[in-house]
């Protein structure tokens, strides 16, 4: 593992010049975030060596490299969900990769149901804190020399990004929700009784992504910024039948306001 992450470094290290110390993993829908990065090098998945390939429709399965305002960023457009079948070193395999071409902050985007009654579809929940369900945890096994056996969790998301994205939202006038992100393997959506557990158990939105690649992040020292699109509801008396394609449009209407707010963190870390 630790060969093939080095290779894939190197190897993406030999083909641009750019030195991005940001990330933005592009989630569903959210692909088009990725046209406001003015981009100097992209690769597809499938050329750049060792790198899983993306299945997911919505997916386009691309490595950018470029700016961002000023500021050099690495985006992934399309990432490797649990649920594809992927083992948990390979859903995460590109946050080590990540790491080793010198990214230190991570942005990360994601379709989620929304669980708080307060919340309604097409809104924006900033990720304060996650609860991870997934069956098989992205650490286990041999502890690679990225960080520390046993990671600290008590801050996951950073305080200061996520203070610094609801100023911004505010200068912007735009409206953000809050919230706790439980993070399961789908691919089924919830039943309304299992919606009910995860809110009784403290979340606000699920969703089938982001908890493990902020978990590998964070066991490199890398500083995460998470938020979530609520694309659907799982409130009881609001929970209707819900598709991969609604999820889509919901996540593809708030895309400007979360762009909005991906650009002004981004500008205020360079
Ligand atoms: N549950 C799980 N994942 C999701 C949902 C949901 O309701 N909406 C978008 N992704």
């Amino acid at each position: 593992m630790l060969r093939k992450i080095q290779e894939t470094a190197s190897w993406l290290l030999s083909h641009t010049t750019e030195r991005p110390t940001i990330a933005i993993i592009l989630g569903t829908g959210l692909g088009q975030v990725a046209k406001d990065i003015e981009v100097t090098a992209s690769f597809e998945y499938s050329s750049i060596p060792h790198f899983p390939v993306s299945t997911v429709e919505g997916h386009t399965g691309r490595l950018l490299f470029g700016r961002l305002g000023a500021t050099p960023v690495l985006a992934m457009q399309g990432r490797f969900h649990y649920y594809e079948g992927y083992d948990m070193p390979t859903v995460t395999f590109p946050l080590r990769v990540m790491h080793e071409v010198g990214i230190r902050t991570l942005f990360v985007s994601n379709a989620a149901g929304g669980m708080n009654p307060a919340f309604s579809v097409g809104d924006i929940m900033l990720i304060r804190d996650h609860i991870n369900f997934f069956p098989e945890h992205p650490l286990r096994g041999r502890n690679l020399p990225f960080g520390p056996r046993f990671p600290d969790m008590s801050e996951a998301y950073d305080r200061q990004l996520l203070a610094r994205a609801h100023a911004i939202a505010r200068s912007h006038g735009i409206q953000v929700q809050e919230g706790v992100y439980v993070g399961v393997s789908g691919p089924t959506y919830e039943t309304p009784a299992e919606y009910r557990m995860y809110r009784i158990l403290g979340g606000d939105a699920v969703g089938m992504s982001t908890v493990p690649e902020v978990i590998v992040a964070r066991h490199q020292g890398m500083r995460v910024f998470g938020v979530s699109i609520i694309t659907d509801m799982g409130v009881e008396g609001s929970i209707v039948e819900v598709s991969h394609e609604e999820v889509q449009q919901a996540a593809n209407a708030a895309q400007p306001k979360l762009a909005t707010i991906i650009r002004g963190l981004v500008a205020g870390l360079a």
